[in-house]
């Protein structure tokens, strides 16, 4: 029998909005390809949203698809072969995945909040039940990382991965370079493009990014999903002198998720970075994600390209739609393991705290131009044990008694900068706070 003429496998779409309807889209128009691939016809034969008359007017002229404003008719009819859940959110969606699992369906999901949340609970419940639940798109949109860390990957020990993994963010933080844009309008644009999530603090404050870090950090260490030992820390406070500042010492300033295995246990922390401008990273503009990961036998890897948007967000969905598809008949057994681990190898190798991770900084400090001032800040940091890269001082502005110093520091401990810059503050020739943003050389 050919593939086309063997039964499709039928999919139920949780929600219409845009990953739904991009998938629709891109299944509507590759069908026949993807076919090809998947060895029998996917086909969308139900679909569940809130405001029927969007996926009406987005199905018209199609046949054998069935609408519903009731995603329990889709999970439970007996055709339906996988559920995709592209609604969003953590209530009601989890509660479908969970129906979905108990009623035997295999699961595709774009939900990373979801999954950070809740995925040891999802995938103990799929593992029960001997179904797959596939999360390509939960991560850096379009770009396979969730592939290539769980099966490209997996001779490696991985060291760490750095990536820009918010399209949103890096979007903002892009136009506000190029263009000098406000903040608020770049991330209205970002809105309207479909980038930002239904709650686009989630973006600019580093939870979106801290949700996808959660789930690569399992898949890479091999450890359970634990979003509560994530830091998170956005873009919304950064200004545009510190961008610029950090151009003129050779860095650019992006939102990255960062996670390292060290000797004392896994760093898993979202903020803003100064990297080195040369470095291919640094360069990753727009709603583009880039990954870096670190294997000890491939080296570096750099996985490239859209990480939001309708069309590059359904790609991730339909190749899972592919591998479930392939996959269906399969003994659970011989299935990729959701976490890439087996799941009773999973280690209990702990997460740090903030305060034991171990970075260099960029530090921008106000103070007052008189001599003994630097000597004070600079015998500060060094009873700490943080030594300086680099320093410079800027040229008080017309008719200002006070100039900026900024300082690069070598690697050091995050609690070690906490407590001098308590002390630096507490100067009486120090204005106000000092700026603080993270720097990692990626080397
Ligand atoms: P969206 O545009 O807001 O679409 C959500 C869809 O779900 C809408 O059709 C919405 O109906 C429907 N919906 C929400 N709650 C529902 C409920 N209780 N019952 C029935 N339908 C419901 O969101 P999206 O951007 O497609 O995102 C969906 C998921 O994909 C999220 O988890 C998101 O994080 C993830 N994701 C998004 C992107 C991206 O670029 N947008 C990329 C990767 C992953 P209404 O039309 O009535 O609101
Ligand atoms: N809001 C997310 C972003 C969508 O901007 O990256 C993709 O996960």
């Amino acid at each position: 029998m050919s593939s086309t003429q063997m039964k499709p496998l039928q999919v139920g779409l949780l929600g219409f909005g845009t990953v739904g309807k991009g998938t629709w889209d891109v299944l509507q128009r590759n069908g026949e390809e993807i076919t090809r691939r998947a060895g029998r016809p996917i086909r969308i034969t139900w679909i569940a949203t809130r405001t029927l008359e969007k996926a009406r007017a987005g199905t018209r002229g199609a046949t054998g698809v069935e609408l519903t404003a009731d995603p329990a008719v889709v999970i439970a009819h007996p055709d339906v072969d996988i559920v995709v859940e592209a609604m969003g959110g953590i209530e009601p969606a989890r509660t479908h995945v969970l129906a979905a699992i108990a009623q035997g369906k295999h699961v595709v999901t774009a939900n990373k909040a979801l999954l950070a949340l809740h995925g040891n609970e999802i995938f103990a419940a799929a593992h029960a039940r001997g179904v797959m639940v596939a999360f390509e798109a939960a991560v850096a949109g379009g770009i396979p990382i969730i592939k290539a860390l769980r099966e490209g990957l997996s001779a490696n020990r991985i060291e760490w991965i750095a990536g820009i993994i918010n399209g949103t963010s890096n979007f903002i933080l892009s136009e506000m370079r190029a263009r000098g844009a406000s903040f608020e309008t770049v991330l209205k644009e970002a809105q309207s493009l479909g980038y930002a999530e239904a709650d686009p603090t989630f973006d600019v404050e580093g939870i979106d990014a801290a949700h996808k870090l959660t789930i690569m950090a399992s898949i890479a260490f091999g450890v359970p999903m634990q979003f509560d030992r994530a830091y998170a820390e956005g873009i919304s406070h950064l200004t545009r002198e510190d961008i610029r500042y950090a151009e003129e010492f050779g860095y650019r300033i992006k939102l990255l998720g960062i996670t390292r295995r060290t000797p004392a246990g896994i760093e898993l922390r979202v903020h803003p970075t100064l990297i080195p401008t040369r470095r291919l990273i640094a360069n990753v503009e727009g709603a583009m994600n880039a990954v870096l990961v670190k294997g000890d036998a491939v080296g570096a890897t750099l996985h490239y390209g859209p990480g939001a948007g309708a069309e590059p967000t359904a790609s991730a969905v339909i190749a899972d739609l592919v591998d479930v598809t392939r996959m269906h008949t399969a003994d659970p057994e011989q299935r990729v393991p959701h976490l890439a681990f087996q799941p009773d190898r999973l280690s209990d190798v702990p997460f740090l705290p903030l305060g034991e991770t171990t970075t260099s900084y960029y530090l921008r400090l106000r103070v007052e131009d008189r001599p003994g001032v630097v000597a004070d800040i600079t015998r500060i940091l060094a009873d700490r044990g943080i030594s300086i890269a680099a320093m410079i001082q800027k040229e008080p502005r017309a008719g200002e008694p006070q100039a900026d110093i900024l300082l690069l520091t070598h690697r050091t401990q995050e609690k070690h900068v906490v407590a001098a810059l308590a002390a630096i503050e507490a100067l009486p020739t120090v204005a106000g706070s000092v700026v603080r943003i993270r720097l990692e050389e990626l080397s």
